[in-house]
C-alpha cells in the first residue's frame, strides 16, 4: 500500500520577529518530522521600514536584520512551496516605486529572496486567486482578519489552510463539500511594539501546522501548539479501518 506523504507548514516568521524559543522547538520537530513537502507560507519578512503607513521611527530602522533573518530562516528550511505573505510583498510593491533608486535596490532584495527559496517547485505571489494545492487541502498566506477570517477562508477556498492572523484555530461550515479552514498559529513573537493595545492580538498564539496527505488524496492537519509551557506533538499515525 501506497505510504502518506508528510508535509509541514511554517507561517508569520517576520523576519527579526522570529521567537527564538518556538523557532528552537519547530528545528526540533521538523528534524524529527523529516517532511517531503515544506510549505514556507508567508510573511518570513517584516518590511515594517517599507510599510506604506510606516512611522517616521520605522522608516529610519535599519531593515538589514529583518532581512537577513528571513533569508537565514528560508536557507535554513529549504522549502517545496511558497506562498509569499503580504509583508513579503511590499518588496515587489518597491518596483512601482517613482525614485529609480529604490526600484534598483528592491530588484536586488527580490533576487535574494528568490535565490533562498530556490529549492522551491512552486512559488506563489501574494494574490487572492492563487493557492498551492496539497492532496484534497489548499494552502495559502491568508487574506482576512478579524473574528470572522477563518470562516471567510472556508466559505472562499473550501479546505484550505494559512496563516496570516496569527491564531491557532479551525471552523468547518455548512457545505455539500467539505467547507473547513485551519488557522495555523505563528512563528514570531506574539507581543510586539505595536500590537500592545490591541485586545484582537491576545488571542495570537505560536506554532505551525503539519499532517500526511493520504493515499486516498485526504490530507490531515495538525496544529502545533504549545500546550502548559511545552510542546507536546504527536508524530506517530495508524490508519484503522
Ligand atoms: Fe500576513
Amino acid at each position: 500500500m501506497k505510504k502518506p506523504t508528510r508535509y509541514i507548514a511554517a507561517f508569520d516568521s517576520h523576519g527579526c520577529h522570529a521567537d527564538p524559543p518556538t523557532m528552537r522547538a519547530f528545528w526540533a520537530f521538523l528534524a524529527l518530522w523529516k517532511p517531503e513537502i515544506r510549505v514556507a507560507g508567508g510573511d518570513h519578512f517584516d518590511f515594517s521600514h517599507l510599510r506604506t503607513k510606516a512611522s517616521e521611527g520605522e522608516r529610519y530602522e535599519s531593515g538589514q536584520q529583518d532581512f537577513q533573518w528571513g533569508l537565514d530562516f528560508l536557507r535554513r528550511f529549504k522549502p517545496s512551496h511558497v506562498a509569499w505573505g503580504n509583508h513579503d510583498a511590499r518588496a515587489w510593491q518597491l518596483l512601482d516605486c517613482p525614485n529609480a533608486n529604490v526600484r534598483v535596490q528592491a530588484e536586488r532584495m527580490i533576487e535574494e529572496m528568490e535565490d533562498a527559496v530556490k529549492t522551491a517547485k512552486v512559488v506563489i505571489p501574494y494574490d487572492k486567486r492563487q493557492f498551492i494545492q496539497i492532496g484534497n487541502l489548499k494552502v495559502i498566506h491568508g487574506f482576512s482578519h478579524g473574528e470572522n477570517a477563518v470562516r471567510r477562508a472556508a466559505a472562499v477556498y473550501g479546505r484550505v489552510l494559512h496563516g496570516h492572523i496569527h491564531r491557532a484555530e479551525s471552523v468547518r461550515i455548512d457545505g455539500i463539500d467539505v467547507r473547513e479552514a485551519f488557522s495555523s498559529g505563528c512563528l514570531c513573537k506574539v507581543d510586539l511594539k505595536y500590537n500592545s493595545r490591541s485586545l484582537g492580538t491576545l488571542r495570537h498564539e505560536n506554532g505551525w501546522a503539519y499532517g500526511e496527505i493520504l493515499p486516498s488524496g485526504h490530507t490531515t492537519v495538525h496544529l502545533a501548539r504549545r500546550v502548559g509551557g511545552v510542546w507536546h506533538l504527536p508524530t506517530e499515525f495508524r490508519s484503522i479501518s
